[in-house]
């Protein structure tokens, strides 16, 4: 138990060099100086010519997945580019992430919510009879317009944790029954509530936190007394369970320990942000893939032609502990041209990661030697 408890919070506390904050707002902007919204569409942004990048592409599509499918269609987006004349700026890892927060915000990470069924949500569940939604309404919440956390899924689980609590006392005094919000109910709330037309123009800024000092907060704040063992946050249940689990699905994970909980410690936006970069920004950036699969992965698209081997003609990837999804981005943009040149030289065909793969590959090339 002790050590499982260890362990846990040890692969909580680690961070992962070169990760910083990804800032939706700096991911629009590098979309647009990038030039891939002269190809693109994201949302409401960019142009409609290929893939629409907001639009998600099923379960578990995940930043890992998303930077395998940039591979796998790199030659033709390079031939395209080349042919339209778009310059090839480089990408750090910073700005490969902050072009990831942007597609989150765009809708890209999250499964699509529907209004019509949240406005259902928002009178069954009756949060319609304390939260008015219009300013002012003379009700006991906050009325709509006001809710901090309209536009930053980290406030929703914030509040869905601080409230709790109080609405579910406010609740009882008035008679109802408590009720679980499915991460699906809370997404379609949200859409509903987004898109009225005294909400549609607030400004939305999302920063995702990667993994950082969040695992001494999990202790700090109690969750580990409930957290080990099958629940641990890295015992391979939880971890499948967590695998497609977006940021509403956590906040609507939030609301339901309510009826859990004595007395629960208020949690900061800050402190929020904290945990769940702890125990969800490792998965988004990083994945949750296996070293050994990877080793295969890394045979298979014959990465180990060129890196590693007796003769290697290019860098030695593995013990840098430095790759993440916005990494692989970062090197496909910056060393993909050298690296296709020389394939075609020695007759290799270009790698293409099928699901999966990616996530295993990271796993692998972050494993010490
Ligand atoms: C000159 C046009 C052009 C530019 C600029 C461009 N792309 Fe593309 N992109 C394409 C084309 C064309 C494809 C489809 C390639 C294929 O079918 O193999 C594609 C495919 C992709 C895919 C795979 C989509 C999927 O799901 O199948 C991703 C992800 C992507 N681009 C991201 C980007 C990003 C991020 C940028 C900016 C840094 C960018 N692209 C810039 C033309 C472009
Ligand atoms: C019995 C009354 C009551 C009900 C029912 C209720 N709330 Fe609340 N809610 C409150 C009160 C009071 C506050 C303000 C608490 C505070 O600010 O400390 C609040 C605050 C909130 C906030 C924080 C506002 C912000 O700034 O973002 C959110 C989010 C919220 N409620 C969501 C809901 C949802 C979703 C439902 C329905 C599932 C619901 N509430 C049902 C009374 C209620
Ligand atoms: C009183 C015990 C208890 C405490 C304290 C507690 N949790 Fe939980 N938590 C649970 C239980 C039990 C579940 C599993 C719920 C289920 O399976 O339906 C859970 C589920 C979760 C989930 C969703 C996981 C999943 O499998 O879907 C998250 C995320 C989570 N907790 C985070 C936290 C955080 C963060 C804290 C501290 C701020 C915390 N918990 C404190 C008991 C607790
Ligand atoms: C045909 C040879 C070749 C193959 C095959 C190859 N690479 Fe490379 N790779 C290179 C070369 C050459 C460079 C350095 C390019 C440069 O200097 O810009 C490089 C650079 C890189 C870098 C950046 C390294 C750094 O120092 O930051 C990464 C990451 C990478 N490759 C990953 C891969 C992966 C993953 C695979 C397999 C899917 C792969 N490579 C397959 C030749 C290859």
């Amino acid at each position: 138990m002790l050590l499982t408890w260890l362990s846990a919070l040890l692969l909580l506390l680690a961070t992962v060099p070169g990760l910083d904050a990804a800032d939706a707002r700096r991911g629009r902007d590098l979309f647009r100086t990038h030039g891939c919204a002269t190809c693109h569409a994201a949302g409401s942004e960019g142009a409609s010519g290929a893939r629409d990048l907001a639009v998600r592409r099923g379960r578990g599509f995940r930043p890992a997945e998303f930077a395998a499918t940039m591979w796998n269609h790199a030659p033709t987006m390079w031939a395209a580019m080349d042919a339209k004349g778009v310059e090839r700026r480089p990408l750090n890892p910073g700005d490969a992430s902050d072009l990831l927060a942007f597609f989150h915000q765009s809708g890209f990470f999250e499964p699509p919510g529907d209004a019509g069924r949240g406005k259902a949500v928002f009178e069954s569940k009756r949060c319609a009879s304390c939260h008015s939604l219009t300013a002012g309404g003379g009700l006991a919440g906050t009325p709509v317009p006001q809710w901090r956390s309209l536009h930053d899924p980290y406030d929703i689980a914030r509040y869905m944790w601080n409230h709790g609590l109080l609405m579910m006392n406010a609740m009882r005094e008035k008679g109802w029954r408590w009720s679980n919000l499915s991460g699906q109910e809370l997404r379609d709330l949200y859409v509903y509530l987004r898109n009225l037309p005294q909400t549609r123009d607030l400004p939305a800024e999302l920063v995702l936190v990667p993994p950082g000092s969040g695992g001494r907060l999990l202790e700090e704040k109690g969750c580990m007394q409930c957290h080990s063992g099958k629940l641990a946050f890295d015992s391979p249940a939880y971890v499948r369970r967590m695998a497609d689990q977006s940021l509403t699905d956590l906040a609507a994970a939030m609301w339901n320990h309510t009826p859990r909980m004595q007395q629960p410690e208020a949690l900061s936006g800050e402190e929020m942000r904290q945990i769940l970069g702890a125990i969800w920004g490792r998965r988004f950036f990083l994945g949750a893939g296996s070293e050994r699969a990877g080793r295969r992965v890394f045979e298979r698209r014959q990465c180990a032609s060129c890196h590693g081997g007796p003769s290697p003609s290019a860098p030695e990837l593995r013990g840098r502990q430095e790759y993440s999804a916005p990494a692989m981005i970062s090197a496909l943009w910056g060393h993909g041209p050298a690296m296709r040149q020389e394939a075609v030289a020695k007759r290799l065909a270009w790698p293409r990661f099928e699901r999966g793969e990616m996530e295993d590959l990271i796993a692998f090339l972050n494993s010490s030697q």
